[in-house]
């Protein structure tokens, strides 16, 4: 049974959040460089686009590289850059062709400039596409992310363009690199690790959790699609008592 069919397509998460985790482990598991499973990590990462993109879904978030993750050693980071550079300049057609925003989140002055030149270039070639924005978190913290927001903030205080009683959630959210996007209302994370590891803290706030012990380079779009039917399957109370939920249906 095709697991796509089974989805309501009314009731798809209007934006989708991937802690993709577990690379290493692959590759270990196969006797195989760490490295290795950055590589093999790659077509999970196609899996996961083609996937979202049949379903409907309007925003997907990958969490490709964290600011945590610059303390990994000299030659991983290397790669997983070089890497990133490769897959998006080979696929960045394949993306346009199939009518997909390109954008990426996190603190970019760390980004060696060379990958940055490459990423502008296809988040040029992509920004007139509306079926899927798809969000690479690269270089992301997201206490650094609510950190700059409140250095903005206090800017425009200082500048009286803002006024203190004025600031609510929806300026803080604003201010956020995500200000484009909806809240997450599903957030994945593979390789068995039930952890946020400093992702879109702020985001998350009522999003459902989805963890599976899958390990990336294996996630495969049938996974995608049962995090999916999970999801449409969980009742989203916000506060509130699972009667009122039941009458307001
Ligand atoms: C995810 O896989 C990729 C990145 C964090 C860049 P890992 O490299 O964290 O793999 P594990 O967790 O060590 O298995
Ligand atoms: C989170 O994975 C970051 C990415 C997937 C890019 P990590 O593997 O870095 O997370 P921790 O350190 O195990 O929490
Ligand atoms: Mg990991």
């Amino acid at each position: 049974m095709d697991l796509l069919t089974q989805i309501n397509t009314d009731k798809v998460p209007s934006h989708v959040a991937v802690i993709m985790d577990g690379n290493g482990r692959w590759a270990k598991q196969k006797g195989k460089p760490r490295v290795f499973g950055h590589k093999n990590g790659v077509k999970a990462v196609r899996q996961t686009i083609d996937a979202a993109g049949n379903a409907g879904i309007k925003a997907l978030t990958l969490f490709a590289f964290s600011t945590e993750n610059w303390n990994r050693p000299k030659a991983e980071v290397k790669t997983l850059m070089t890497l990133l550079l490769t897959s998006l300049k080979r696929e960045a057609n394949e993306l346009d062709k199939n009518n997909i925003k390109l954008q990426v989140i996190g603190n970019l002055e760390s980004i060696p400039s060379s990958v940055l030149k490459g990423l502008n270039k296809v988040i040029e070639q992509t920004k007139s596409n509306d079926a899927l924005t798809l969000t690479i978190a690269l270089s992301y913290g997201s206490r650094e992310e609510i950190v700059n927001a409140v250095k903005n903030i206090s800017k425009k205080i200082v500048n009286k363009e803002l006024s203190i009683e004025e600031i609510d959630e929806n300026i803080l959210n604003n201010h956020l690199y995500t200000f484009t996007l909806p809240d997450v209302d599903l957030m994945i994370r593979t390789s068995g690790e039930k952890r946020i590891s400093n992702f879109l803290l702020w985001q998350i706030a009522y999003a459902e959790l989805h963890f599976t012990d899958v390990l990336w380079p294996d996630f495969s779009k049938d996974n995608f699609y049962n995090a999916l039917l999970e999801y449409q399957n969980r009742e989203r109370r916000y506060g509130k008592t699972s009667d009122q939920i039941e009458k307001n249906k």
